[in-house]
């Protein structure tokens, strides 16, 4: 598998570059700012890209998609709740076949509604959702339970192995594990729903008394 982490710049936004290395289909998530660099390296490793997936709506990952789709002949991928005419509407569980690859779409409501992680092999791009050592929620009420739904019933539940690869640079290092964060991340070290919106609440506290940026 072909796997490109891209700095496309916004706001330390990242987007993802997914081949298959036989049939050179690919899929590119999130490839937002810079459609110049993005398309250089689709051609640089010679593949055609066939989905262009958002991780959720927001501007800052989902503003290219519709022009770099049409650019490369691809169908925009995103959630059913906030998919457009012509768009592939995916819900959890839904395969992407690209080429022999074969990309899974985890449903993760919380920092959006619309929000999906995707799996390819043993790399979570993981969007808004989970971020190396923090985590993408805004919200202290039915999106927070959401949130903790997402991260704890369905992201924890995967391999310790995984990587975790974010929508944003926001840790200490661009990508992690699954294991690594159910062991730092401070969120995933919440023992109850309870305690884990209270993090949320005094995180800015808890930032400072940690030393964390
Ligand atoms: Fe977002």
């Amino acid at each position: 598998m072909i796997f490109e982490q891209i700095a496309v710049g916004g706001d330390r936004n990242f987007g993802y570059l997914v081949g298959d290395e036989e049939s050179k289909k690919a899929l590119l998530v999130d490839p937002s700012y810079n459609q110049k660099k993005v398309l250089s390296l689709v051609s640089d490793h010679g593949l055609e890209v066939v989905y262009v997936a958002n991780t959720h709506g927001h501007y800052d990952h989902s503003k290219l998609s519709k022009r770099i789709a049409s650019a490369t002949g691809a169908q925009v991928v995103a959630h059913v709740c906030s998919a457009a005419r012509g768009q592939l509407g995916v819900d959890d569980g839904h395969v992407l076949q690209v080429g022999s690859l074969q990309v899974k779409v985890i449903h993760t409501p919380g920092h959006t509604a619309d929000s999906i992680c995707l799996l390819a092999e043993d790399k979570l791009i993981s969007g808004d959702t989970l971020f190396v050592g923090k985590v993408g929620g805004t919200d202290f009420g039915a999106g927070a339970r959401a949130e903790y739904e997402s991260l704890f019933g369905k992201l924890l539940k995967l391999d310790e192995a995984v990587e975790v690869w974010p929508g944003h640079d926001y840790g200490v290092r661009p990508s992690s594990t699954i294991g690594e964060e159910r062991r730092e991340n401070p969120f995933l070290l919440c023992g109850s729903f309870e305690e884990f919106v209270d993090l949320k609440r005094n995180w800015t506290q808890y930032k400072r008394e940690h030393g964390i940026k």
